[in-house]
Order: C-alpha cells, then sequence, then structure tokens
C-alpha cells in the first residue's frame, strides 16, 4: 500500500507536533507505507516538516494555492481560504495527488493533516518494462534539481562520468547532427577565470534589480563553480554535418535545441546516479568561450557545475526561497487553439479572462516582492519607462519591436484578445514575485485599453494589487 499525507501547517510548526498529530490519524496504517507528503508551495522549507518527511523515507511535493483550492473537499474551511488563498491544503493535497482520502482533516494547534491511499497501478506500463520501471523515470524526473550547494568533497569516478556523458550523447538531434560536446574543466585557474565572469555578471543583474527584490537577490546562490570538483561547458557547432542536415533548414535553432535536449539528459542521468547538477547561465557565453579557448564556430550552450551531494530538494531552491512560483500546468495547456485552456479531460475554458475572475487565488512569488510600472503603448518604444528599474512596457501595434526583456510585444488583434493578453501578463508576472502592477496608457485606444483590464483581472486571479498611476482604481490615461 501506498499512502500520501497531505499536511497544512504555520512557519515554526516543530517536528514533535507534526509527527504527533500524523500518528495519531495514521492510527492502524503504517507510516512506512507513506511514500508521498504534500503541502502547499511555500512551506517546504519549514524544517519541521523537512524532519517529518526525511523521518518517514517519502517524498516532500508542493502543489499551488491554486491548485489545492480547485480540489473538491469534505471539509473546506473560511479560515484557511483567508490565510493560504484555498479552503482546504492537507485534504486537497490528497486529493490533488489522485488518492482515495481515508482519513479527513485531522488538527493541531498549528498543524493539519489528512491521509489518502494512492491506486495500485492498473495502467500497464510500455511493453518489456515493469510498472516500476516506469515510476522510475517519473521520480528521476520529478526529483531532478538545479543543485548550488551541498556538495561533498569527493571525485567523480571515470566510468560515472562516462555513463553520464554516454547518456548525454544518446540524445536526440536534428537529422542526427550531435551538434554538442563536452569541455571537462578541472583546472581550478581556469575555474576561477569562470567565476570572475560569472560574479561581475551577477554584480550586473543584481545593480538592475529594484530594490526589494536584489536583496532577496543578495540570499540567493548562482553558481558553485569552485565548489565542485567538475565543470562541464556543453558547446554547439551550429554547422556540423555540413549543408543538408535533415530537418534543420527550415528552422536552424533545431541545432540550438539538440544541444540542450543533451543537457538534460545528462542532468537526468546525474541524479539517478547522486551526481548534482547545477546550470549557470551568468555569462556572456563568448566571453567563457575565450578563457576556454574554443574554435570560433563553436559555441557554448550550457555551462555545468557537477560534483557528488548527500541529499537532493524536494523542491526548486527559488521556489524554497520564495524568488519565484510554479506555473500551474492548467495555464499551459492549449485545446486545439491558444487561449482554450484546460488540462486532458477537462472542460477547456475559452476566454482566459473567465478563468482568470474565477480562479481568485494566488500563485505568487514572495521574496523581495515588487511592484512594477507598467506602461501600456501601441507603437512608442516606451523608452522612457525603461530608465525606472520597475518599469515594464507592454506594446500592443503589430510591429514587432527590437528584442529588449524591458519590452513585452502583445500584439492584439481585437479588444478581447488584448483583455486576454493582459490577464497572461499579470498572472505571468505574479510567479516571479510581482506583487504590485501600477498601469498606465499612454496610448489610449480600445486595444491598449482593453489590455489594461485584462491586467487588473490577471491581476485579481493572482492575488496581486493592480491600480492606476494616479494611485486610484482606475486605469489611468497619460496626458501625452
Ligand atoms: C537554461 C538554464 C539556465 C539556468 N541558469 C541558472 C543560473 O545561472 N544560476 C542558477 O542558480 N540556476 C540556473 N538555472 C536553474 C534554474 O534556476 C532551475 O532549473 C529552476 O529554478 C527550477 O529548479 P529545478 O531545476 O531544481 O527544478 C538555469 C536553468 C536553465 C534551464
Amino acid at each position: 500500500m501506498s499512502l500520501v499525507v497531505g499536511i497544512g501547517l504555520r512557519t515554526g510548526t516543530s517536528y514533535r507536533e507534526l509527527r504527533d498529530l500524523l500518528d495519531a490519524a495514521l492510527a492502524g496504517l503504517e507510516p512506512r507505507d507513506v511514500t508521498q507528503v504534500v503541502t502547499v508551495d511555500g512551506r517546504e522549507a519549514e524544517p519541521g516538516l523537512q524532519r517529518l518527511v526525511a523521518s518517514l523515507g517519502a517524498s516532500l511535493f508542493t502543489a499551488t494555492a491554486l491548485e489545492l483550492s480547485q480540489q473538491p473537499v469534505p471539509t473546506p474551511s473560511d479560515h484557511v481560504d483567508r490565510l493560504a488563498g484555498t479552503t482546504s491544503v492537507a485534504e486537497a493535497a490528497v486529493i490533488l495527488s489522485g488518492a482515495e482520502l481515508l482519513v479527513p482533516k485531522q488538527r493541531s494547534a498549528r498543524a493539519t493533516v489528512a491521509v489518502g491511499r494512492l491506486p495500485e497501478q492498473q495502467v500497464p506500463a510500455a511493453p518489456g518494462y515493469a510498472v516500476g520501471d516506469r515510476d522510475v523515470v517519473h521520480r528521476v524526473l520529478a526529483e531532478r534539481r538545479d543543485v548550488r550547494r551541498g556538495f561533498l568533497d569527493r571525485p567523480i569516478a571515470d566510468d560515472l562520468l562516462t555513463r553520464v556523458l554516454e547518456s548525454a550523447h544518446r540524445a536526440p538531434s536534428v537529422g542526427l547532427s550531435q551538434p554538442w560536446d563536452f569541455v571537462l574543466i578541472r583546472d581550478i585557474a581556469t575555474r576561477r577565470k569562470v567565476h570572475d565572469l560569472a560574479t561581475a555578471q551577477r554584480d550586473a543583474f543584481a545593480a538592475s534589480l529594484p530594490a526589494g527584490r536584489r536583496s532577496a537577490f543578495d540570499g540567493l546562490k548562482i553558481e558553485a563553480i569552485l565548489d565542485t570538483p567538475l565543470n562541464i561547458a556543453v558547446t554547439c557547432d551550429a554547422g556540423r554535418g555540413g549543408r543538408h542536415v535533415l530537418g534543420r533548414h527550415a528552422d536552424p535553432r533545431t541545432t540550438w535545441f539538440s544541444v540542450a535536449i543533451a543537457i538534460q539528459n545528462l542532468w537526468l542521468t546525474a541524479r539517478a546516479e547522486g551526481l548534482g547538477v547545477g546550470w549557470v547561465s551568468f555569462f556572456e557565453p563568448g566571453e567563457v568561450a575565450a578563457v576556454l579557448d574554443l574554435p570560433g564556430h563553436v559555441e557554448l550552450v550550457g555551462y555545468l557545475c557537477v560534483g557528488h551531494v548527500e541529499e537532493f530538494a524536494g523542491t526548486p531552491e527559488l521556489v524554497r526561497s520564495g524568488w519565484a512560483a510554479r506555473r500551474p500546468l492548467s495555464w499551459a495547456v492549449h485545446q486545439e487553439a491558444w487561449g482554450s485552456r484546460g488540462l486532458p479531460g477537462e472542460q477547456p475554458s475559452a476566454v482566459i479572462a473567465e478563468d482568470a475572475a474565477r480562479a481568485g487565488s494566488a500563485v505568487r512569488a514572495v521574496a523581495g516582492e515588487q511592484s512594477v510600472y507598467l506602461a501600456v503603448v501601441d507603437g512608442a518604444d516606451g523608452a522612457e519607462y525603461l530608465r525606472r528599474a520597475d518599469g515594464l512596457v507592454v506594446r500592443v501595434g503589430a510591429e514587432k519591436p527590437a528584442a529588449d526583456f524591458g519590452v513585452l510585444w502583445r500584439p492584439a488583434r481585437t479588444a478581447d484578445e488584448a483583455v486576454e493578453l493582459g490577464v497572461e501578463v499579470a498572472r505571468d508576472l505574479a510567479p516571479q514575485g510581482v506583487s504590485e502592477i501600477v498601469v498606465e496608457v499612454i496610448e489610449p485606444t480600445e486595444i491598449t485599453e482593453g489590455l489594461a483590464r485584462g491586467v487588473f483581472l490577471g491581476g485579481l486571479a493572482c492575488g496581486v494589487s493592480v491600480k492606476g498611476s494616479d494611485g486610484l482604481g482606475e486605469v489611468s490615461h497619460s496626458s501625452a
């Protein structure tokens, strides 16, 4: 039997309290059958919870408040809704995991638990694969992590490293062009030079951030170049295989995609072999290529820090630290046409605005909460708004602006489409720590105003406060 435990808890809840509550709830069920513990995003770093999960030998998973709020639970609570943005954590977590609820919500002073039984695997695995084999694949995918800390001072055996590289080298590639190479870097002098480059980029990124977000960023570790025994530069030779590589002619990007897939193969195999991998992209790739003395036709795609670790965290570090939140899968799946969102088997919601208005639940990162000043333009470049660290321009005109992460191009063809795109803008800012959006419509048209209306709706759905630049609830218009 495989049990799943849903847990809601306040910050600082002790291991003892959680353990006593769980033992009482399990009454008659075996703690060793607990394979999964599920809680709401943001609680996974609680020391008491982590100790409980370790003592059970279970895996810890999180769900967003939005995902939890969509589960039909026997004992919803308005009180919990006000605190957590969902009427249930413990029971909803059990139901969300696909388990049958065996023990409804039990409560202690600071926590709630519910227990469910996962269904026996009925669905057969692929021919030649036992059900357990398939489960291991899903497990490795779920438990792969970007690792930046906790590396051990232990060399990586050559046969182990070769296995990992073989797996990377087996990746699919456009026209079987296999455009990757792996440069293994152990030399400390080289790694120091690369580390200096990353530090310079880290400083530049920090300087670009609004104040609150910057202090949150200061607490984050973004690389382990000097903390790992091995760095691997994964490169791309975009011309490999000559002129007639099958499938590449119409979309040259497929060459770089192929290298990224090789990196993912490496990452997953390393996970199963107990090696932590951290991808560092705080570089201008040409600078790393120069340090490594790469030939001119070879480009850097990924720079990886690799080493043995004792353990892998249950959730991404950026989620644990509150820097970013996961986007629900249901936002990412469109049925037949863009905007018709819904998971397989669900009735898709045709208008994202309706979906947003219904959701009413937070999917928001919380570290270094930021306010964004959003200028909605039609064709203007909005350059003056980009001089502000908190400035972001949304341009709705048909002409594509030059690439700039400060300018979101949302070419809406109708006012309705503009509303939908506005909802998306707000919803997609929330998981990146945005807690407030101040909107100014610079060039009022029905399209720009529709987009601003969508931002209001999207903000509502994600717990992001949206107001006009005049400080009132209405979107203000520039006098220009
Ligand atoms: C292309 C790419 C570049 C990345 N660059 C960095 C980086 O420079 N520093 C860092 O700390 N993490 C980096 N990451 C790791 C992501 O932050 C991480 O994958 C994400 O937060 C999800 O966490 P998980 O990989 O543990 O699931 C990168 C990941 C990818 C795919």
